[in-house]
Protein backbone atom coordinates (compact mmCIF):
# COMPACT_ATOMS: atom_id res chain seq x y z
CA UNK A 1 0.00 0.00 0.00
CA UNK A 2 1.82 3.60 -0.55
CA UNK A 3 0.92 6.33 1.60
CA UNK A 4 2.16 10.19 1.09
CA UNK A 5 4.37 11.61 3.86
CA UNK A 6 4.55 15.21 3.72
CA UNK A 7 6.28 17.70 6.06
CA UNK A 8 4.66 21.13 5.96
CA UNK A 9 5.41 24.64 6.36
CA UNK A 10 7.10 25.11 3.46
CA UNK A 11 5.80 27.96 0.90
CA UNK A 12 5.58 26.63 -2.47
CA UNK A 13 7.47 28.82 -5.12
CA UNK A 14 8.04 28.12 -8.68
CA UNK A 15 6.32 26.98 -11.82
CA UNK A 16 3.66 23.67 -11.96
CA UNK A 17 2.54 22.65 -15.37
CA UNK A 18 -1.23 21.45 -15.70
CA UNK A 19 -1.89 17.77 -17.27
CA UNK A 20 -5.19 17.41 -19.72
CA UNK A 21 -8.96 17.55 -17.76
CA UNK A 22 -9.56 14.25 -16.81
CA UNK A 23 -13.09 14.40 -16.65
CA UNK A 24 -12.78 15.73 -20.53
CA UNK A 25 -10.41 12.92 -21.40
CA UNK A 26 -12.18 10.27 -19.91
CA UNK A 27 -15.07 10.94 -22.31
CA UNK A 28 -12.87 11.63 -25.61
CA UNK A 29 -11.81 7.95 -24.88
CA UNK A 30 -15.58 6.58 -24.97
CA UNK A 31 -16.34 8.56 -27.44
CA UNK A 32 -13.85 7.11 -29.78
CA UNK A 33 -16.04 4.22 -30.33
CA UNK A 34 -18.62 6.27 -32.16
CA UNK A 35 -15.82 6.78 -34.72
CA UNK A 36 -15.84 4.82 -38.07
CA UNK A 37 -11.83 5.08 -38.45
CA UNK A 38 -8.62 5.54 -35.91
CA UNK A 39 -7.67 8.93 -33.88
CA UNK A 40 -5.39 10.01 -32.07
CA UNK A 41 -5.63 11.74 -28.62
CA UNK A 42 -3.04 14.18 -27.37
CA UNK A 43 -2.44 15.96 -23.84
CA UNK A 44 -4.79 12.81 -22.31
CA UNK A 45 -3.19 12.82 -18.48
CA UNK A 46 -1.32 9.98 -16.79
CA UNK A 47 -4.11 8.84 -14.41
CA UNK A 48 -5.60 5.47 -13.30
CA UNK A 49 -9.33 6.66 -14.77
CA UNK A 50 -7.55 7.14 -17.91
CA UNK A 51 -6.23 3.59 -17.56
CA UNK A 52 -9.21 2.21 -16.76
CA UNK A 53 -11.11 3.48 -20.10
CA UNK A 54 -8.15 2.48 -22.02
CA UNK A 55 -8.35 -0.97 -20.82
CA UNK A 56 -12.06 -1.59 -21.34
CA UNK A 57 -11.76 -0.53 -24.71
CA UNK A 58 -8.98 -2.82 -25.36
CA UNK A 59 -10.58 -5.78 -23.39
CA UNK A 60 -13.55 -5.22 -26.33
CA UNK A 61 -11.26 -5.51 -29.08
CA UNK A 62 -10.18 -1.74 -29.97
CA UNK A 63 -6.14 -1.17 -30.71
CA UNK A 64 -4.84 1.21 -28.42
CA UNK A 65 -1.03 2.43 -28.48
CA UNK A 66 0.53 4.96 -26.39
CA UNK A 67 3.13 7.03 -29.17
CA UNK A 68 4.37 8.51 -26.39
CA UNK A 69 3.82 10.92 -23.41
CA UNK A 70 0.11 11.80 -23.37
CA UNK A 71 -0.28 10.60 -27.43
CA UNK A 72 -2.81 7.77 -27.48
CA UNK A 73 -3.57 6.27 -31.09
CA UNK A 74 -7.11 4.41 -30.60
CA UNK A 75 -8.77 2.12 -33.56
CA UNK A 76 -11.84 1.50 -32.82
CA UNK A 77 -12.96 -0.82 -35.95
CA UNK A 78 -11.99 -4.09 -34.56
CA UNK A 79 -13.94 -3.84 -31.61
CA UNK A 80 -16.40 -7.26 -31.20
CA UNK A 81 -18.94 -6.51 -28.35
CA UNK A 82 -21.00 -4.34 -27.19
CA UNK A 83 -20.17 -5.75 -23.29
CA UNK A 84 -18.03 -3.81 -21.13
CA UNK A 85 -16.16 -6.06 -18.38
CA UNK A 86 -16.56 -5.50 -14.78
CA UNK A 87 -13.29 -5.10 -13.13
CA UNK A 88 -12.78 -1.81 -14.58
CA UNK A 89 -16.24 -0.27 -15.22
CA UNK A 90 -17.57 -0.99 -11.28
CA UNK A 91 -14.70 1.21 -10.21
CA UNK A 92 -15.30 4.48 -11.82
CA UNK A 93 -18.14 6.87 -12.82
CA UNK A 94 -16.94 7.70 -16.09
CA UNK A 95 -17.73 3.76 -17.27
CA UNK A 96 -21.39 5.00 -17.77
CA UNK A 97 -20.07 6.89 -20.79
CA UNK A 98 -19.97 3.55 -22.43
CA UNK A 99 -23.87 3.01 -22.72
CA UNK A 100 -23.98 6.30 -24.35
CA UNK A 101 -21.06 5.27 -26.88
CA UNK A 102 -21.87 1.75 -27.27
CA UNK A 103 -25.55 2.38 -27.78
CA UNK A 104 -24.57 5.38 -30.04
CA UNK A 105 -22.52 3.64 -32.60
CA UNK A 106 -24.27 -0.32 -32.51
CA UNK A 107 -27.18 0.37 -31.10
CA UNK A 108 -27.00 -1.54 -27.70
CA UNK A 109 -24.35 -1.71 -24.61
CA UNK A 110 -24.27 -3.43 -21.50
CA UNK A 111 -22.43 -1.85 -18.71
CA UNK A 112 -21.96 -2.71 -15.23
CA UNK A 113 -23.26 -0.16 -12.70
CA UNK A 114 -20.54 3.04 -12.71
CA UNK A 115 -18.70 3.46 -9.06
CA UNK A 116 -16.65 6.24 -8.91
CA UNK A 117 -16.42 8.56 -5.28
CA UNK A 118 -18.72 8.06 -2.62
CA UNK A 119 -20.15 11.32 -2.64
CA UNK A 120 -23.87 10.36 -1.79
CA UNK A 121 -26.61 8.77 -4.13
CA UNK A 122 -25.36 9.39 -7.81
CA UNK A 123 -28.15 7.33 -9.64
CA UNK A 124 -28.22 7.58 -13.82
CA UNK A 125 -32.18 8.13 -13.94
CA UNK A 126 -31.11 11.04 -16.16
CA UNK A 127 -28.72 9.68 -18.65
CA UNK A 128 -31.59 6.52 -19.48
CA UNK A 129 -34.05 9.29 -19.58
CA UNK A 130 -32.06 10.61 -22.93
CA UNK A 131 -31.63 7.30 -24.12
CA UNK A 132 -35.69 6.11 -24.01
CA UNK A 133 -36.34 10.04 -25.61
CA UNK A 134 -34.36 8.39 -28.65
CA UNK A 135 -36.03 5.35 -28.68
CA UNK A 136 -34.01 2.83 -27.02
CA UNK A 137 -35.18 0.66 -24.17
CA UNK A 138 -33.08 -0.44 -20.55
CA UNK A 139 -32.95 -3.02 -17.63
CA UNK A 140 -31.13 -3.72 -15.05
CA UNK A 141 -29.41 -7.47 -15.21
CA UNK A 142 -26.51 -8.76 -13.61
CA UNK A 143 -25.78 -5.70 -11.78
CA UNK A 144 -25.18 -3.96 -15.20
CA UNK A 145 -27.47 -1.27 -17.27
CA UNK A 146 -28.51 -2.88 -20.32
CA UNK A 147 -30.02 -0.57 -23.22
CA UNK A 148 -31.05 -1.23 -26.66
CA UNK A 149 -32.31 0.16 -30.03
CA UNK A 150 -33.68 -0.76 -32.81
CA UNK A 151 -33.10 2.43 -34.11
CA UNK A 152 -32.40 5.89 -32.61
CA UNK A 153 -34.49 8.95 -33.65
CA UNK A 154 -33.43 12.08 -32.58
CA UNK A 155 -35.94 14.40 -29.71
CA UNK A 156 -36.07 16.43 -27.21
CA UNK A 157 -34.53 16.01 -24.09
CA UNK A 158 -35.15 18.09 -21.04
CA UNK A 159 -33.08 17.45 -17.65
CA UNK A 160 -34.59 17.60 -14.58
CA UNK A 161 -31.31 19.36 -13.10
CA UNK A 162 -28.35 19.37 -14.71
CA UNK A 163 -25.99 16.95 -15.06
CA UNK A 164 -22.53 16.58 -16.89
CA UNK A 165 -22.76 12.67 -17.10
CA UNK A 166 -26.02 12.48 -18.68
CA UNK A 167 -25.20 15.60 -21.13
CA UNK A 168 -22.14 13.51 -22.21
CA UNK A 169 -24.74 10.36 -22.71
CA UNK A 170 -27.20 12.58 -24.66
CA UNK A 171 -24.52 13.74 -27.01
CA UNK A 172 -22.98 10.16 -27.43
CA UNK A 173 -26.30 8.50 -27.76
CA UNK A 174 -28.23 10.95 -30.53
CA UNK A 175 -24.58 11.91 -32.62
CA UNK A 176 -25.64 9.09 -35.19
CA UNK A 177 -28.89 9.20 -34.48
CA UNK A 178 -31.92 9.79 -37.48
CA UNK A 179 -32.60 13.84 -37.26
CA UNK A 180 -32.17 16.25 -34.71
CA UNK A 181 -31.92 16.13 -30.95
CA UNK A 182 -32.38 19.15 -28.71
CA UNK A 183 -31.02 18.81 -25.51
CA UNK A 184 -32.87 21.42 -22.56
CA UNK A 185 -31.14 22.22 -19.25
CA UNK A 186 -28.11 20.90 -20.56
CA UNK A 187 -24.84 20.96 -18.14
CA UNK A 188 -22.19 23.71 -19.62
CA UNK A 189 -19.16 22.52 -18.10
CA UNK A 190 -15.15 22.71 -20.09
CA UNK A 191 -15.19 19.20 -20.72
CA UNK A 192 -18.99 19.15 -22.52
CA UNK A 193 -17.41 21.62 -24.71
CA UNK A 194 -14.14 20.00 -25.45
CA UNK A 195 -16.52 16.21 -26.30
CA UNK A 196 -18.27 18.43 -28.43
CA UNK A 197 -15.57 20.01 -30.05
CA UNK A 198 -13.55 16.79 -30.37
CA UNK A 199 -16.39 14.78 -31.99
CA UNK A 200 -17.47 17.93 -34.73
CA UNK A 201 -13.47 17.31 -35.50
CA UNK A 202 -14.64 14.30 -37.00
CA UNK A 203 -17.58 15.28 -38.67
CA UNK A 204 -20.53 15.52 -36.12
CA UNK A 205 -23.14 18.47 -36.41
CA UNK A 206 -22.83 19.44 -32.33
CA UNK A 207 -24.36 23.33 -31.60
CA UNK A 208 -24.84 25.22 -28.71
CA UNK A 209 -22.11 22.92 -26.48
CA UNK A 210 -21.43 25.34 -23.43
CA UNK A 211 -25.07 26.58 -23.09
CA UNK A 212 -27.97 25.10 -21.27
CA UNK A 213 -29.38 24.33 -25.40
CA UNK A 214 -27.22 21.55 -27.67
CA UNK A 215 -28.89 20.85 -30.87
CA UNK A 216 -27.36 17.70 -32.61
CA UNK A 217 -27.89 16.20 -36.22
CA UNK A 218 -27.42 12.88 -36.57
CA UNK A 219 -24.99 11.90 -39.25
CA UNK A 220 -23.97 8.80 -40.80
CA UNK A 221 -20.28 8.40 -40.67
CA UNK A 222 -17.53 9.90 -38.51
CA UNK A 223 -13.85 10.26 -39.95
CA UNK A 224 -10.66 9.90 -38.47
CA UNK A 225 -9.00 13.12 -36.49
CA UNK A 226 -6.50 13.78 -33.92
CA UNK A 227 -7.43 15.79 -30.75
CA UNK A 228 -5.73 17.68 -27.72
CA UNK A 229 -7.32 17.26 -24.48
CA UNK A 230 -8.01 20.69 -22.91
CA UNK A 231 -5.96 21.75 -19.50
CA UNK A 232 -7.70 20.36 -16.14
CA UNK A 233 -9.27 23.53 -14.61
CA UNK A 234 -9.45 21.36 -11.62
CA UNK A 235 -6.04 19.97 -11.17
CA UNK A 236 -4.74 23.91 -12.04
CA UNK A 237 -7.52 25.05 -8.95
CA UNK A 238 -5.77 22.59 -7.07
CA UNK A 239 -2.86 24.48 -7.23
CA UNK A 240 -3.77 27.58 -7.11
CA UNK A 241 -5.24 26.86 -3.46
CA UNK A 242 -1.90 24.86 -2.33
CA UNK A 243 -0.41 28.17 -3.25
CA UNK A 244 -2.19 30.08 -1.40
CA UNK A 245 -2.76 27.58 1.87
CA UNK A 246 1.17 27.95 1.86
CA UNK A 247 1.65 31.88 1.43
CA UNK A 248 4.01 30.71 -1.31
CA UNK A 249 4.00 32.49 -4.63
CA UNK A 250 3.27 30.13 -7.83
CA UNK A 251 2.69 30.14 -11.37
CA UNK A 252 0.16 28.04 -12.52
CA UNK A 253 1.08 26.93 -16.66
CA UNK A 254 -1.01 25.61 -19.48
CA UNK A 255 -4.32 26.98 -18.43
CA UNK A 256 -7.11 28.44 -19.76
CA UNK A 257 -7.65 31.27 -17.38
CA UNK A 258 -11.75 31.58 -17.99
CA UNK A 259 -12.26 28.04 -17.04
CA UNK A 260 -11.26 29.42 -13.40
CA UNK A 261 -12.82 32.29 -13.09
CA UNK A 262 -15.01 31.55 -10.37
CA UNK A 263 -11.85 29.85 -8.65
CA UNK A 264 -10.19 33.19 -8.89
CA UNK A 265 -13.20 35.28 -7.74
CA UNK A 266 -13.17 33.35 -4.62
CA UNK A 267 -9.52 33.11 -3.78
CA UNK A 268 -9.63 37.45 -4.28
CA UNK A 269 -11.90 37.88 -1.63
CA UNK A 270 -10.03 35.54 1.00
CA UNK A 271 -7.67 37.99 0.11
CA UNK A 272 -5.35 35.84 -2.14
CA UNK A 273 -3.39 37.92 -5.13
CA UNK A 274 -4.24 36.11 -8.87
CA UNK A 275 -2.55 37.25 -11.91
CA UNK A 276 -4.21 36.33 -14.87
CA UNK A 277 -1.89 35.80 -18.29
CA UNK A 278 -3.00 34.34 -21.78
CA UNK A 279 -2.14 30.56 -20.62
CA UNK A 280 -1.26 31.07 -17.04
CA UNK A 281 -2.39 32.24 -13.74
CA UNK A 282 0.36 33.66 -10.71
CA UNK A 283 -0.65 33.03 -7.31
CA UNK A 284 0.58 34.61 -4.33
CA UNK A 285 0.00 35.64 -0.77
CA UNK A 286 1.11 38.72 0.86
CA UNK A 287 -1.70 39.41 3.68
CA UNK A 288 -3.94 37.12 6.14
CA UNK A 289 -6.15 35.17 4.65
CA UNK A 290 -9.62 36.46 5.13
CA UNK A 291 -13.21 34.17 5.22
CA UNK A 292 -15.71 34.05 2.93
CA UNK A 293 -18.59 31.88 1.59
CA UNK A 294 -18.74 29.20 -0.75
CA UNK A 295 -21.87 27.90 -2.59
CA UNK A 296 -20.75 24.75 -5.12
CA UNK A 297 -22.63 25.37 -8.40
CA UNK A 298 -22.98 23.68 -12.18
CA UNK A 299 -20.44 25.49 -14.45
CA UNK A 300 -19.74 28.69 -14.49
CA UNK A 301 -20.22 28.38 -10.70
CA UNK A 302 -18.16 27.43 -8.13
CA UNK A 303 -17.19 23.53 -9.25
CA UNK A 304 -18.30 21.18 -6.83
CA UNK A 305 -15.29 19.03 -7.76
CA UNK A 306 -12.75 22.56 -5.44
CA UNK A 307 -15.19 22.14 -2.23
CA UNK A 308 -12.94 20.40 -0.49
CA UNK A 309 -9.38 21.70 -1.29
CA UNK A 310 -11.47 25.80 -0.52
CA UNK A 311 -13.18 24.28 2.44
CA UNK A 312 -9.32 23.57 3.52
CA UNK A 313 -8.24 26.69 2.74
CA UNK A 314 -10.65 28.50 4.79
CA UNK A 315 -9.95 26.40 7.98
CA UNK A 316 -6.97 28.25 7.93
CA UNK A 317 -8.48 32.07 7.03
CA UNK A 318 -9.92 34.67 10.10
CA UNK A 319 -13.54 34.55 11.13
CA UNK A 320 -16.16 32.19 10.23
CA UNK A 321 -16.94 30.57 6.34
CA UNK A 322 -19.64 28.79 5.28
CA UNK A 323 -19.45 26.05 2.60
CA UNK A 324 -22.56 25.06 0.89
CA UNK A 325 -22.62 21.74 -1.47
CA UNK A 326 -25.71 22.27 -3.69
CA UNK A 327 -24.60 19.06 -6.18
CA UNK A 328 -23.66 16.09 -3.98
CA UNK A 329 -25.80 15.21 -0.47
CA UNK A 330 -22.19 13.86 0.47
CA UNK A 331 -18.95 15.38 0.15
CA UNK A 332 -18.05 16.45 3.81
CA UNK A 333 -16.54 13.69 4.63
CA UNK A 334 -12.89 14.71 4.31
CA UNK A 335 -14.11 17.14 7.35
CA UNK A 336 -13.42 14.63 10.22
CA UNK A 337 -10.04 13.86 8.52
CA UNK A 338 -9.28 17.70 9.01
CA UNK A 339 -10.43 17.94 12.15
CA UNK A 340 -7.87 15.70 13.21
CA UNK A 341 -5.02 18.16 12.28
CA UNK A 342 -6.89 21.14 14.56
CA UNK A 343 -9.62 22.08 11.64
CA UNK A 344 -12.30 23.60 13.59
CA UNK A 345 -15.43 22.44 10.71
CA UNK A 346 -18.95 21.75 11.55
CA UNK A 347 -21.33 19.63 8.78
CA UNK A 348 -24.80 21.14 9.03
CA UNK A 349 -27.41 18.79 7.56
CA UNK A 350 -24.89 16.94 5.24
CA UNK A 351 -24.90 20.25 2.78
CA UNK A 352 -23.21 23.13 4.91
CA UNK A 353 -19.78 23.23 6.80
CA UNK A 354 -19.28 26.03 9.26
CA UNK A 355 -15.05 26.83 9.37
CA UNK A 356 -14.03 28.61 12.24
CA UNK A 357 -10.45 29.96 10.96
CA UNK A 358 -7.61 28.55 13.31
CA UNK A 359 -3.88 29.65 13.17
CA UNK A 360 -2.15 26.82 12.01
CA UNK A 361 -2.99 23.24 11.45
CA UNK A 362 -0.64 20.60 12.92
CA UNK A 363 0.37 17.16 10.60
CA UNK A 364 -1.48 13.90 11.77
CA UNK A 365 -1.94 10.61 9.73
CA UNK A 366 -5.14 11.04 7.78
CA UNK A 367 -7.15 9.19 5.17
CA UNK A 368 -8.21 10.02 2.10
CA UNK A 369 -12.18 9.11 1.44
CA UNK A 370 -11.95 9.93 -2.30
CA UNK A 371 -10.29 11.63 -5.42
CA UNK A 372 -10.41 15.63 -4.40
CA UNK A 373 -10.97 14.77 -0.67
CA UNK A 374 -7.51 13.17 -0.95
CA UNK A 375 -6.30 16.55 -2.80
CA UNK A 376 -7.89 18.63 0.06
CA UNK A 377 -5.88 16.18 2.74
CA UNK A 378 -2.47 17.41 0.85
CA UNK A 379 -2.80 21.21 0.41
CA UNK A 380 -3.46 20.77 4.48
CA UNK A 381 -0.51 18.46 4.71
CA UNK A 382 1.40 21.06 3.00
CA UNK A 383 -0.11 24.15 4.96
CA UNK A 384 0.54 21.92 8.49
CA UNK A 385 3.02 21.91 11.10
CA UNK A 386 4.80 18.62 11.52
CA UNK A 387 4.22 15.71 9.23
CA UNK A 388 1.26 14.25 7.86
CA UNK A 389 0.61 10.62 6.51
CA UNK A 390 -2.06 10.42 4.09
CA UNK A 391 -3.22 6.57 3.63
CA UNK A 392 -5.75 5.79 0.35
CA UNK A 393 -3.56 8.05 -1.71
CA UNK A 394 -4.71 5.42 -4.96
CA UNK A 395 -8.15 7.70 -4.92
CA UNK A 396 -5.60 11.05 -5.50
CA UNK A 397 -3.86 9.50 -8.54
CA UNK A 398 -7.18 8.54 -10.17
CA UNK A 399 -7.28 12.53 -11.21
CA UNK A 400 -3.93 14.44 -10.54
CA UNK A 401 -1.10 13.19 -12.74
CA UNK A 402 2.48 12.86 -11.11
CA UNK A 403 1.74 15.17 -7.79
CA UNK A 404 4.21 14.28 -5.65
CA UNK A 405 6.63 15.02 -8.19
CA UNK A 406 5.26 18.28 -9.40
CA UNK A 407 5.08 20.00 -5.73
CA UNK A 408 8.34 18.34 -5.62
CA UNK A 409 9.00 20.87 -7.76
CA UNK A 410 7.70 23.59 -6.04
CA UNK A 411 9.63 22.92 -2.93
CA UNK A 412 7.41 20.58 -1.07
CA UNK A 413 8.78 17.96 0.88
CA UNK A 414 6.50 15.44 -0.20
CA UNK A 415 7.37 11.70 -0.36
CA UNK A 416 5.23 8.48 -1.54
CA UNK A 417 5.97 5.41 0.55
CA UNK A 418 5.66 1.85 -0.24
CA UNK A 419 4.63 -0.05 3.40
CA UNK A 420 3.58 -2.99 4.37
CA UNK A 421 -0.21 -3.43 4.64
CA UNK A 422 -2.08 -2.48 7.87
CA UNK A 423 1.57 -0.78 9.09
CA UNK A 424 2.14 3.05 9.48
CA UNK A 425 5.54 4.12 9.64
CA UNK A 426 6.49 5.31 12.81
CA UNK A 427 5.53 9.29 12.09
CA UNK A 428 8.92 11.29 13.27
CA UNK A 429 7.57 14.23 15.16
C1 LIG B 1 -19.17 14.51 -13.20
O1 LIG B 1 -19.84 13.53 -12.43
C2 LIG B 1 -17.70 14.46 -12.76
N1 LIG B 1 -17.16 13.14 -13.06
C3 LIG B 1 -17.60 14.75 -11.27
O2 LIG B 1 -16.21 14.83 -10.95
C4 LIG B 1 -18.23 16.12 -10.98
O3 LIG B 1 -18.24 16.32 -9.58
C5 LIG B 1 -19.67 16.17 -11.52
O4 LIG B 1 -19.67 15.83 -12.92
C6 LIG B 1 -20.27 17.56 -11.38
O5 LIG B 1 -19.48 18.49 -12.06
C7 LIG B 1 -16.74 12.90 -14.33
O6 LIG B 1 -16.82 13.76 -15.20
C8 LIG B 1 -16.16 11.55 -14.58
P1 LIG B 1 -23.56 14.94 -12.58
P2 LIG B 1 -21.37 13.14 -12.81
O7 LIG B 1 -24.26 13.96 -13.42
O8 LIG B 1 -21.53 13.20 -14.27
C9 LIG B 1 -27.42 14.03 -9.92
C10 LIG B 1 -14.25 14.42 -9.80
O9 LIG B 1 -13.88 14.67 -8.64
N2 LIG B 1 -27.83 13.14 -11.02
O10 LIG B 1 -23.31 16.32 -13.07
O11 LIG B 1 -21.71 11.89 -12.11
C11 LIG B 1 -26.17 13.52 -9.22
O12 LIG B 1 -26.49 12.56 -8.22
C12 LIG B 1 -15.63 13.88 -10.05
O13 LIG B 1 -13.54 14.60 -10.83
C13 LIG B 1 -29.06 12.50 -10.94
O14 LIG B 1 -29.80 12.64 -9.98
O15 LIG B 1 -22.14 14.34 -12.12
C14 LIG B 1 -25.59 14.79 -8.64
O16 LIG B 1 -26.26 15.07 -7.44
C15 LIG B 1 -16.42 13.70 -8.76
N3 LIG B 1 -29.43 11.68 -11.96
C16 LIG B 1 -25.96 15.85 -9.69
O17 LIG B 1 -27.02 15.28 -10.47
C17 LIG B 1 -28.64 11.47 -13.06
O18 LIG B 1 -29.04 10.72 -13.96
C18 LIG B 1 -24.83 16.20 -10.64
O19 LIG B 1 -24.32 14.99 -11.15
C19 LIG B 1 -27.39 12.14 -13.12
C20 LIG B 1 -27.01 12.96 -12.09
Amino acid sequence: MEKFFIRGGIPLHGTVYISGAKNAAVALVAATILCDEPCTLENVPAISDITKCLDILRSMGAVVRMERDGVIYIDPRSINTTEVPYKQAVTMRASSYFLGTLLGKFHEAFVPMPGGCDLGDRPIDQHLKAFRALGATDKVVRGANYVKADKLIGNQIFFDMVTVGATMNAIFASVRAKGQTIIENAAKEPHIVDVANYLNSMGADIRGAGTDVIKIRGVEYLHGTTYATIPDQIEAGTYMVAAAATKGDVVIANVIPKHLESITVKLRKCGVNVEENDESVRVWVDKPLQNTTVKTQPHPGFPTDMQPQFSTLLTMAYGTSRVTEEIFNNRFRYAAELRKMGADISIEGGKVAIIQGVDHLSGAPVQATDLRAGAALVIAGLAADGMTEIGNIHFIQRGYERIDEKLQKLGADIKRVIVPENDSVEMSG
